[in-house]
């Protein structure tokens, strides 16, 4: 496996691929790689000749009171894993080399990136498409796998790459859940033991929400009451900072469930905020 951190080594390594006629995949993360991140390395390497994985703890998509400074690093970990799960390139830049200290071009899909999690994040998604987008035509690949657990983060790339005919394929792959139930994500390691131990609530709510789907209630208030009803029962200390029935591509609200549709929550442990959502068949 290469470990590059200069974008025109990578820029060269990857043309050079092309060049060989061979395919590229991709998969950006900010590392402090779990399962979840693996699972996709093991998912793209099935989809492409090469397989391209960034480390970028991205400053952009990160508001001024966020976690940038404390988000967990462990750079010789990840290097381990991601050679273990045929990786064949990893790219590891520095804040500086990937952007100019007067960046100022932004890629936005105001429409998609407003409610949800964008409601108490504003610069998240922007920061999130920009850095993307860089990638793309940094790395140019045929395929980029991401997780359906920033299924927003999701639905917006598969816009942009559709509104900016990026000619990338977008794959989403499913949730990957600890065996409590709660998602995975680098963020966990926030968690205090109390808080861990209590944060698989939030899956369990989700299940709640889709039992009482299935037993025939497709109120979407109705249903937000039942996942606020169980969080405020199994995990009293949480702040629900979002559950909202979305369509899985537009994101607009749906507020009776006729066809399948997305719940989204993030929840707030203590200073920690966790995001999971189920897709709800009707
Ligand atoms: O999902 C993430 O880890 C990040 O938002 C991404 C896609 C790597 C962009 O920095």
């Amino acid at each position: 496996m290469d470990v590059l951190a200069d974008l025109t080594s990578l820029r060269e390594r990857c043309r050079n691929w092309r060049a060989q006629g061979l395919t590229l995949a991709l998969v950006p993360t900010m590392g402090y790689l779990h399962a979840g991140h693996l699972s996709l390395f093991d998912h793209a390497r099935t989809l492409a000749d090469r397989l391209v994985v960034s480390v970028f703890v991205n400053p952009t998509q990160f508001g001024p009171n966020e976690d940038l400074d404390r988000y967990p690093r462990d750079l010789e970990r990840d290097t381990r894993l991601a050679a273990e799960h045929g990786v064949d390139l990893l790219f590891t830049p520095e804040a500086g080399a990937m952007y100019h200290p007067d960046h100022a071009t932004w890629v936005e899909v105001p429409e998609l990136a407003q409610g949800l999690c964008g409601a108490s994040r504003p610069v998240h998604f922007r920061g999130v498409c920009t850095v993307v987008t860089k990638l793309f035509g940094l790395v140019r690949p045929d395929v980029a796998v991401f997780g359906q657990k920033d299924w927003q983060q999701l639905a917006i790339i598969r816009r942009m790459v559709r509104d900016l005919d990026l000619g990338v394929e977008i794959v989403g792959r499913p949730i990957y859940r600890e065996a409590d139930g709660l998602a995975m994500s680098s963020r966990n390691v926030y968690l205090t033991a109390d808080e861990r131990a209590q944060a698989p609530a939030i899956h369990g709510g989700l299940l709640r929400v889709q039992a009482a789907l299935k037993a025939g209630e497709a109120d979407a208030a109705k249903l937000a009451l039942i996942f606020r009803a169980h969080l405020a029962e199994k995990l009293p200390g949480a702040r629900v900072d979002y559950a909202e029935f979305v369509h899985p591509d537009s994101l607009g609200p749906v507020a009776r469930l006729g066809a399948p549709t997305l719940l989204a929550v993030a929840v707030f442990l203590g200073k920690v905020r966790l995001i999971d959502n189920m897709l709800l068949e009707v």
